[in-house]
């Protein structure tokens, strides 16, 4: 049966020059066919199921091709069915709408399929009064296909939420004004954050201070559409602890209007102090490698310094050896020219020579002294060990040396060590050795200073124990240029005639055959240390 209903007016209706009693019959007719079909059309190809019910006997008067399709049996078994068959899943007399009084508009509800199944529906009912009984026209629509996408969406975002929460990256969306619209576990974890103060946080309050700027520039610069791939910050964590970032920033934007950034962050905290920490590894080892350099260079000096000196005492053996002798005879010829000059009487005439002479002596005498001196150095001179207190032998320098220090305004920073073992060694030599180097120290502060002596044992791995003396001024120093030449025999910076530069080159000599070390470190305008290092035993060979 068609829905009968109120004529629709037509375009055309009733010409209002003509009154209703004059209404043409036809006319009517065709308004009315007209508006038939206009309902029949719509009844028809509407995509909504439309189902019209007797309101009294819930038998089911009418459906349209929809809601015999979604019904899915032909229309013949559908009219005349009580709806709570197909439909309608109520029990009888549980009628929503006839017996509770319920009124279903756009409502969720179900659709019980001719095979059983039940599918989501919306629908609507409304009342109409047909042939004078009360009808129920149901209006519905299939929604299972978007409960299907809805479904999957939800599916879709549990498994992007998933990722999301459970990923090791610092994941956060902020709004426009910096409020934090999302951050994920590893966030809240690492920074420390409950969800309620996240809600009140903005990320400028978590931003380290030294990064604010930077982050601002970065922040605006998203907001305008710029995507930043790689972006270093600092963050801090609720307890202060300073959290390095690195990641990559982007913004969401709706309608052109940016509505949230993107961000996701790796947590490079422990990278960066493993970093710092292999930078510091590295000085450490630069400065050990060039403190090795410096030894190295120092070790390969002093051994080209003995060599050198080894070669040097050869030769100067061997020289001092043939001038000896020679120099001998000539103060020995000297002395009996004078012997037999002054055994006669001395006639004015011969006093110039007797003046030559004395020259000639006191020229060889001086250069005997310095062959002694050479020879002293050299490999020929020999020591006589006994057992030496050092004390003793750094008491009797000083006090020999003392006079010239009080002139001079010296002061001397010196306690004597009588926990000191006695060493084997040639006093006199000794003696020698620490007059030379006051005695340089002096020249080095004619205008007073003051001498530091230390004294100490040492004891290196797998090496026999050592003394070690160190004599250490406040005076002019040594240029980098003289440093490696102070040895060498007539080495000087004195005056012509005021040392042959002999002190250390004898001094060392001496050191060498006690097994010992000589060692000159010098700063200009600073002063000189001198350590002396002596074997507390000598080789027994
Ligand atoms: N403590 C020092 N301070 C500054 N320069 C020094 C010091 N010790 C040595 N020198 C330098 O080393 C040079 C050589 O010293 P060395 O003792 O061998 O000879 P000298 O003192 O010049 O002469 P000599 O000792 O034969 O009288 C000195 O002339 C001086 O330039
Ligand atoms: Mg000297």
């Amino acid at each position: 049966m068609a829905p009968t209903n109120k004529p629709a007016k037509s375009k055309g209706g009733a010409s209002p020059n003509r009154p209703d009693s004059a209404v043409d019959p036809a006319q009517v007719a065709g308004l009315l066919e007209e508006s038939r079909q206009y309902l029949a059309t719509i009844f028809a190809t509407v995509h909504d199921g439309i189902l019209v019910i007797d309101a009294a006997t819930h038998t089911i008067v009418d459906a349209n091709p929809r809601a015999v399709e979604l019904i899915g049996c032909p229309k013949g078994k559908i009219i005349g069915a009580e709806c709570h068959k197909f439909v309608c899943s109520a029990d009888i007399g549980n009628c929503p709408i006839t017996d509770l009084g319920q009124t279903v508009d756009c409502s969720k509800r179900t659709l019980l399929k001719a095979n059983g199944e039940v599918i989501p529906i919306t629908k609507t009912v409304a009342s109409i009064t047909l042939h004078g009984r009360l009808h129920l026209v149901e209006i519905f629509l299939d929604i299972s296909g978007l409960e299907r996408t809805e479904e999957s969406l939800k599916e879709s975002e549990e498994r992007y939420r998933d990722l999301f929460e459970n990923a090791n990256d610092l994941i956060q969306s902020v709004d426009p004004k910096g409020h934090f619209i999302y951050v994920n576990r590893a966030w809240k974890e690492t920074m420390g954050y409950t969800d309620k103060e996240i809600a009140r946080l903005s990320i400028f309050d978590i931003i380290a201070p030294t990064c604010q700027d930077h982050c601002l520039t970065i922040f605006q610069r998203v907001m305008s559409g710029e995507k930043i791939q790689r972006v270093d910050v600092q963050f801090v964590a609720k307890d202060g602890r300073i959290v390095d970032l690195e990641g990559s920033v982007n913004c969401n934007f709706v309608d052109g209007k940016p509505v949230a950034t993107r961000n996701i962050f790796r947590d490079i905290t422990e990278r960066k102090l493993v970093e710092k920490e292999r930078e510091a590894w590295n000085r450490t080892l630069e400065k050990k490698v060039e403190e090795k350099t410096r030894h190295l260079k120092e070790a390969q000096a002093k051994l080209i310094q003995s060599e050198k000196m080894a070669a040097l005492s050869e030769v100067i053996s061997g020289a001092s050896h043939e001038l000896n002798n020679p120099l001998a005879g000539i103060l020995g010829a000297i002395q009996l020219l004078r012997r037999s000059a002054l055994s006669k009487p001395i006639e004015p005439a011969l006093m110039d020579e007797i003046d030559v002479l004395e020259n000639i002596e006191s020229a060889a005498t001086r250069c005997q002294k310095i062959v002694e001196d050479l020879i002293r150095f050299s490999t020929q001179s020999r020591c006589f060990f006994t057992q030496v207190d050092i004390n003793e032998v750094l008491r009797d320098t000083m006090d020999a040396m003392m006079e010239q220090f009080t002139q001079a305004a010296t002061t001397v920073n010196w306690q004597s060590n009588p926990a000191l073992p006695r060493i084997e060694g040639d006093f006199v030599k000794l003696f020698e050795v620490f007059a030379n180097v006051f005695q340089n120290a002096a020249s080095a502060m004619p205008d007073g200073g003051n001498i530091e002596i230390t004294t100490r044992l040492l004891k290196a791995y797998a090496k026999p124990q050592q003394l070690v003396v160190t004599i250490r001024d406040t005076g002019c120093g040594i240029p980098a240029n003289n440093l490696g030449k102070i040895f060498d025999p007539f080495f000087t910076t004195k005056p012509v005639g005021k040392g042959p530069g002999l002190g250390l080159t004898v001094s060392y000599g001496i050191v060498k055959k006690h097994h010992g070390d000589i060692e000159v470190k010098s700063t200009v305008g600073k002063g000189t240390k001198v350590t002396i290092t002596l074997p507390l035993r000598q080789p027994s060979s």
